[in-house]
């Protein structure tokens, strides 16, 4: 039976399937089931300075083809988290911290004060003003935030990427230059829905950020571009919803797959992802290496 296991940026892995940033990481409970359900690992729901409410609502527009959100980065600090990592932990698999903030002191104030097993640094949320893509769009923020976590902690240093922007790989070569293990793509599109009976936009904050499957070809050419000018390992996000999904973003270069509005249909979608890339790869009689990238050559 092929072998799932590997090395994603900088983690050892049983699978290269992990919880994305958001859905499912706001408590060490839920991010401890989702690593039981069979996840690689598990990325917690972003984390600031100072506790946040939020947006107000509606911040949840569920369409057809995926879902907007406009959640607005509600947290209770960092400083009220290692408690929910802790839990997480329990579930035996890595733990990453997605966190955000405004500027590279106090990523790395954020990132010095929590014990994990590796960071995801938010520089792409489309709805948080002045935090998000409002500064993760400019490639030297991008690097000097990356290279204040790095100089901060030991472990991992992964760096999401807003796809609303003309050149991601720009943003991804910055991460790059500022010493991160993996970059992640994509964070949501940016997005509205209006309500036709009465003409008002439906999210609370108007403008929030599409996931599901509508986004999943946009996270493929992304993952694609980014592994074609990168070093480090890509991580791709983005519209996964089955197993042909994952392959599709391995066969475009990405070391591993986040999963995250999926889940909204049961946990047990790990579980048949991570099963049915093994069918396929002992079907075909190919390893995990073998495809990663495979569309790279013959594009
Ligand atoms: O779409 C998103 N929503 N992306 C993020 O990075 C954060 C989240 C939120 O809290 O609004």
């Amino acid at each position: 039976m092929s072998s799932l296991s590997g090395d994603v940026g900088g983690l050892r892995l049983e699978n290269p399937l992990i919880l994305a940033a958001g859905i499912l990481g706001t408590t060490g409970a839920s991010m401890r089931r989702v690593a039981l359900a069979g996840a690689g690992a598990v990325v917690t729901k972003s984390v600031g300075l100072e506790p946040r409410n939020g947006h107000p609502g509606p911040t949840v527009v569920r369409l057809g083809v995926g879902l907007i959100n406009a959640m607005g980065l509600p947290n209770p600090s960092y400083r009220a988290f290692q408690d929910e990592i802790d839990i997480a932990r329990e579930g035996g698999v890595p733990v990453v911290a997605s966190i955000f903030g405004s500027c590279p002191e106090e990523f790395a104030e954020i990132a010095s004060a929590l014990d994990v097993d590796g960071f995801e640094l938010n520089l792409s949320c489309p709805h948080a003003g002045g935090y998000g893509m409002e500064i993760g769009c400019d490639p030297a923020n991008v690097e000097e935030i990356t290279r204040a976590v790095r100089r901060a902690v030991n472990v991992p240093v992964w760096v999401k990427l807003t796809p609303n922007v003309t050149d991601i790989r720009v943003l991804g070569i910055a991460a790059q230059r500022g010493g991160a293990n993996a970059v992640v793509a994509i964070n949501t599109l940016k997005a509205m829905a209006i309500d036709v009976e009465s003409g008002y936009p439906i999210l609370g904050n108007v403008i929030g950020g599409l996931s599901g499957p509508a986004i999943k070809p946009v996270a493929l050419r992304c993952v694609y571009e980014l592994s074609g000018v990168l070093e480090i390992p890509v991580i791709g996000v983005g519209g996964v919803s089955c197993w042909q999904d994952a392959v599709e973003m391995i066969m475009a270069g990405a070391a591993g797959v986040q999963i995250g509005t999926a889940l909204m249909g049961g946990l047990e979608v790990i579980r048949d992802i991570t099963s049915g890339i093994i069918r396929f790869l002992d079907r075909k009689g190919w390893s995990l290496e073998e495809i990663r990238g495979i569309a790279r050559r013959r594009g």
